[in-house]
């Protein structure tokens, strides 16, 4: 098969979305129609749930659970998409950011009651920052919730969106009686008693048709003329280059538990979604249809067993094709690298396979070789970029509270941090090490990891810092850098890459020390390009 071939049609995408909006149910959904699971409750919620945070138990089969829906790969209509998972959770923010820079689109999905809620925030404005084409599901019609306009006014302002509906609810709540499909030009009609999975689609053309007043109602049909002239009016036409660049966002409406209006987002989905994207690397942009094989770690997941401590790390691939028993170029370890039992990922399933395409994640048995970020080449030095690390949000002391076990503990600490779950920075002055994480919840993890996997004992310390910053210098010979190394010592650290970094212990701290040395730049972002 060739490989443009299998470029062409694949979707590598990501559901975003706040706990609860309906992420898991559109999923389940998703691989309905594509076939890939036969009855809903399949798909396993990845979520935490709430008054939980301290149940070990949980988190442990959270983990497990997250690993077999970590990519959901299915075909639909010839086309084979691999739906990447992201923990809603906000205390694994970061695991989604990460995620997020291997997919090539995503599907917002919005609660219509709750409107656009906090973690969509976040999300949606990392998805902007990186032009990730976005569509968004606005969910759960079968409720009450808020007008549409209001909902779509609400996206463009709160998430600073520019959308334009391609569909339009006909009803809501106890009077939704479906939705206009303005992609297809057609009305799919939720009807039946049991208002569950029924589906009639009806071709409407013309919305002055006198069949749409027979079928909705005559009250109801002018209503949707009023609303969709308006809708027309009030919204800039679909434009696919302007969606595929980032800059418009189409908007879907549904039911994803009444399996309404599904299918129309998934066909306009498999339509309209991009395929692979090139991506750069440190020396230059890479092209999916490059011969070489390229790729790079965008998670690791550890086995949970002690016994069984090898991890998986997920590849996604950039260019050229993935083959089995191949020698391929670790290029930060400078190490040639063959994997024997490479998985692909079905549904549920993960199964080893002889050959991968760009657009899809492979799973590579790893020993402790790679970190989140690693690059693998056939040959070519280079990395790619954009797998920044932010500044975390809660900062601790870690002491090690079992002498006779601190290589285990150093042991654990390294491979924690490389697989992602919390940020290590060691002081200059006297090398303690602090903690960075974005919820508190990860320092339970790392304790009770630390212990069952490594058989290590910590303590935590409390420490008071605001941000991390990364420090670059404009000229690291100067003496105001030097001064600054000097006045604020005590507060600078290392990164796991070595990098400098400055510990401020308030908002005032940070804005003191950036008025006073305006050419010591304090960065936000571990890689600064990404700032821009
Ligand atoms: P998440 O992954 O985004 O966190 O959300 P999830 O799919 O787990 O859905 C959250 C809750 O919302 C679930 O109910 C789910 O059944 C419900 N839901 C999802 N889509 C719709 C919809 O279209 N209409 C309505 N009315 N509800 C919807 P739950 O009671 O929390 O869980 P469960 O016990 O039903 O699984």
């Amino acid at each position: 098969m060739s490989i443009k071939r299998e470029i062409n049609r694949r979707r590598t995408f990501g559901i975003i979305s706040h706990p609860d909006a309906g992420k898991t149910t559109l999923t389940e959904k998703l691989l309905l129609f594509g076939g890939a699971i036969q009855e809903a409750g399949a798909v396993k919620s990845n979520k935490i749930k709430k008054g939980a945070t301290s149940d070990f138990m949980e988190i442990e089969r959270q983990r497990g659970i997250s690993v077999a829906t970590s990519v959901l790969a299915f075909e639909y209509k010839d086309i084979k998409i691999n739906i990447l998972d992201t923990p809603g959770h906000k205390d694994f923010a970061e695991d989604t950011f990460r995620t997020l820079t291997a997919v090539d689109s995503v599907i917002v999905v919005i609660d219509v009651a709750k409107g656009v809620e906090e973690q969509t925030e976040k999300l949606v404005e990392v998805c902007r920052m990186r032009n990730i084409p976005m569509i968004v599901f606005i969910n759960k019609l079968d409720r009450e919730g808020k007008d549409a306009f209001e909902l779509l006014d609400e996206i463009e302002q709160k998430l600073n969106l520019t959308v334009t509906p391609l569909s339009f609810p006909i009803g809501m709540g106890y009077d939704f009686k479906g939705i206009y499909n303005i992609w297809e030009r057609n009305v799919n009609l939720f009807s039946g008693s049991s208002r569950k999975n029924i589906e009639e689609t009806i071709e409407i053309e013309n919305l002055q048709n006198p069949e749409l007043d027979t079928l909705i109602g005559e009250k109801a049909a002018d209503v949707l003329r009023e609303e969709l002239e308006l809708a027309i009016e009030v919204y800039p036409d679909f434009d696919r280059d302007a969606y595929l660049a980032g800059n418009l966002q189409p908007v879907f409406f549904g039911s994803a538990l009444n399996n309404f209006g599904v299918r129309e987002l998934l066909d306009c989905f498999v339509e309209i979604a991009p395929k692979p994207r090139p991506k750069a690397s440190d020396t230059r942009v890479v092209q999916p249809d490059e011969k070489e094989f390229s790729g790079f770690v965008f998670k690791i997941h550890a086995n949970m067993d002690p016994k069984h401590r090898d991890r998986l790390a997920f590849v996604k691939i950039v260019s050229g094709v993935f083959e089995r028993n191949t020698p391929y170029l670790h290029v930060r370890n400078n190490k040639k690298l063959k994997f024997s039992s490479p998985n692909a990922f079905f549904a549920e399933k993960k199964e080893i396979v002889d050959v991968s395409y760009p657009g899809d994640i492979v799973g590579l048995h790893d020993t402790g070789n790679f970190k989140i970020g690693d690059t693998l080449t056939e040959g070519e030095e280079m990395q790619y970029k954009g797998i920044p690390s932010f500044s975390p949000e809660h900062f601790k002391y870690i002491n090690n509270a079992d002498p006779m076990k601190s290589k285990q503990l150093n042991k654990g600490i390294d491979q924690l941090m490389d697989e992602g779950v919390a940020q290590l920075f060691t002081l200059e002055l006297n090398g303690r090490k602090v903690i960075g994480t974005v919820g508190a919840l990860q320092f339970e993890v790392i304790q009770y990891r630390l212990e069952h996997e490594y058989g290590a004992k910590c303590s935590y310390e409390n420490l008071n810092v605001h941000k991390a910053c990364w420090v670059e210098p404009k000229d690291s010979k100067s003496d105001e850098f030097a001064d600054f190394k000097r006045v604020k010592a005590k507060y600078l650290a290392k990164d796991k890459r070595g990098q400098l970094v400055f510990l401020a212990d308030s908002a005032f701290t940070l804005q003191m020390t950036q008025q006073k040395y305006p050419n010591v730049t304090l960065h936000f972002v571990s890689e600064f390009e990404s700032e821009k």
